[in-house]
């Protein structure tokens, strides 16, 4: 079906908007480079959220019997608490750095029935290099740019994850050292006009009629005092050594004191999850 807008071009749009498009450039460059220098910092950023993340976990549809693949599954932060509760999940990353991780994490939680793929989604061909599995999952994912072949991959279900506002995981971190560190530059707030709107019209637009809900995200956790706090969150990134006290004075933004003594470290945002029944398309 053809709609009165061109979504799809409002979809490129939306993918290289920020950063003037020189970080979209590097991750599409090489985005296993990319990408595996960020695995340290994402899986930290990613145990910060765990709290947030069952949020989203609860709003899946999984069977135990399901398979599930999750493309561009970083660190696990989604796929190591989906293998829990289904048959068997294959983690799908572009990045050997994030694999390791997700691997690491998959031990750590007892985890055996995850089996992590090192391919390019690009590369990925359904049926071929890659298996049709009951469930798909793309959260954060460039393979959200392709809605079609994630239709083509699934037998029950196609869940699509990302922010829905400001902050998305690296704001949320990079806002620790903004004037500390001079290689953090800013990225601007998520345009309103341009987040999961886009997504649900494009779905719509094929023929499908997407379930959406928006549920509360972010990154937390209890110190027993500021100095925990500043030990535990520095080395998310390198910094000058005579640049501490602006790094502190960012993270004092985002402790608040408990009547007991400790220190809750929090900053909120928003994540959506839209999700469909795989379906013969109407293009
Ligand atoms: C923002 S992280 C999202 C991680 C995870 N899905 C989550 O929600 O926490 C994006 C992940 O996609 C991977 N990735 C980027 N481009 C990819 C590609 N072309 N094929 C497969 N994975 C890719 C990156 O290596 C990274 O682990």
């Amino acid at each position: 079906m053809k709609g009165i807008v061109n979504w799809a071009a409002l979809q490129s749009l939306a993918m290289r908007g920020f950063n003037g498009g020189a970080l979209h450039k590097q991750m599409q460059d090489n985005p296993g480079e990319f990408w595996g220098k960020t695995a340290v910092m994402y899986d930290k950023m990613a145990k910060l959220e765990e709290e947030y993340t069952r949020n989203q976990l609860e709003t899946l549809i999984l069977d135990p019997s399901d398979s599930v693949l999750d493309i561009g599954c970083g660190p696990g932060r989604l796929a190591v608490p989906i293998a829990q509760k289904t048959d068997r999940v294959t983690a799908l990353d572009v990045a050997p750095q994030m694999l390791a991780v997700c691997e690491q994490n998959a031990r750590e939680a007892g985890v055996n029935n995850l089996e992590t793929r090192l391919l390019t989604w690009d590369d990925a061909i359904i049926g071929e290099n890659i298996e049709k599995h009951d469930v798909i999952i793309a959260s954060r994912s460039v393979a959200m740019a392709d809605l079609i072949k994630l239709n083509s991959a699934a037998h029950k279900y196609v869940f699509v994850l990302s922010f829905a506002q400001s902050p998305s995981l690296k704001q949320a971190c990079d806002s620790l050292f903004i004037g500390a560190s001079d290689t953090v530059t800013p990225i601007p707030p998520q345009n309103r006009m341009l987040g999961y709107n886009v997504t649900f019209n494009l779905l719509y637009d094929m023929g499908i009629d997407p379930s959406l809900r928006v549920v509360k995200d972010g990154f937390t956790c209890n110190y027993s005092s500021p100095l925990e706090a500043y030990d535990d969150l520095r080395g998310l990134h390198e910094f000058p050594a005579e640049n501490e006290n602006i790094f502190r004075q960012n993270v004092d933004k985002y402790l608040k004191p408990n009547p007991e003594g400790t220190h809750t470290f929090r900053i909120e945002t928003k994540t959506y999850i839209i999700w469909w029944q795989p379906q013969q398309l109407k293009l």
